[in-house]
């Protein structure tokens, strides 16, 4: 499909830079994304409607929702919810900070900046705890079929729903792990990335191995590291042809189903949540029609 926005599928950048929007009270949205439907979108750029824009344009996107706050056992889980999400990617800090200018220039009329993180590449792809992330991601067809909404009528088909989530590390929590519990938190071992067969139920990989969802829960996930002085951690990003799987998936790790808790939580936490909508293209420019804009 090639009303897709490249971003979605293309793999993880070396640097990218994350900016939300809140809408402005008195702010004209329209103009603003006028503005930003008169670019054209290569795989530097994947936009994001959140369910307020949505609400606030009169229009409903089957699917989307805002994000729910959630508590379970001795943890919760935020919900930031925002207006507009821009994910920016690149090889330059430089070139993403400029590029996030321009971004907030376009959008003035109608957007305020909420938040801007500065993500990175670890050790090939992993996580700054150590473990390998990304591993069993779908690709090719499965990817499509797990990432993209396809079976849609023309300006919901080629879209996508994606699920934005900054977790904050406490290290001196995870370093005061032994090296062997922390691989059974994960499930996998660090050293070598092999799954743990005999890994305890609360192991992250159990409580989310994506067949074993009825339906299965298939994500695409682009989670890069952060750090900042506020310290550090992942920015969970994972795209979904619906947000089933994430709801699904975020259930059973907070212990909702069965009282077992992911062992993720031991060392690590959100601190943000929201869901967006990335509409597809028409003409390599968003195609917005589903918004009315
Ligand atoms: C700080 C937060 C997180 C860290 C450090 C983390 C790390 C990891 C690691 C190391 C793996 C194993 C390798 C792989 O297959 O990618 C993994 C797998 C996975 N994670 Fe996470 N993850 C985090 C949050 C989440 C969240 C919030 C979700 C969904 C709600 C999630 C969903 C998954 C899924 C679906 C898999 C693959 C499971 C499978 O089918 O084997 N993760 N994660």
């Amino acid at each position: 499909m090639s009303n897709i926005q490249p971003g979605i599928l293309a793999p993880i950048p070396p640097l990218a830079r994350c900016l939300s929007f809140q809408l402005l009270p008195d702010g004209e949205p329209l103009a603003a994304l006028a503005n930003l439907a008169e670019r054209r979108l290569g795989d530097d750029l994947v936009i994001g409607i959140g369910q307020p824009l949505a609400l606030a344009l009169g229009s409903e996107i089957p699917g989307l929702r805002g994000f729910t706050a959630l508590c379970g056992p001795g943890l919760s889980v935020p919900s930031t919810q925002a207006a507009l999400w821009c994910w920016l990617r690149g090889i330059d800090r430089g070139e993403l900070l400029h590029a996030g200018r321009a971004l907030e220039a376009d959008l003035e009329a109608g957007f305020g900046i909420e938040q801007v993180i500065d993500t990175f590449v670890f050790a090939g792809g992993r996580d700054l705890s150590g473990y390998e992330d990304g591993t069993e991601n779908p690709t090719g067809a499965d990817a499509l079929a797990a990432g993209i909404l396809s079976d849609a009528c023309p300006g919901l088909a080629g879209s996508s729903f994606v699920a934005v989530q900054q977790w904050l590390h406490d290290f001196e929590a995870f370093e005061d792990i032994p090296l062997a519990e922390r691989d059974d938190l994960i499930g996998r071992r660090q050293t070598d990335n092999a799954e743990l067969d005999d890994a305890p139920s609360s192991a992250h990989v159990k409580r989310t191995a994506q067949e074993s969802f009825a339906p299965s829960a298939f994500l695409l996930r682009r989670s890069m590291p952060w750090a900042d002085e506020d310290g550090e951690g992942l920015l969970f990003v994972a795209f979904g042809r619906s947000l089933d799987a994430y709801d699904a998936l975020l259930l059973r790790m907070t212990g909702a189903e069965d009282g077992v808790v992911d062992g993720l939580f031991q060392f690590t936490r959100p601190i943000t949540g929201a869901f967006y909508w990335c509409p597809p293209l028409r003409d390599g420019r968003l195609d917005l029609r589903a918004i009315g804009a």
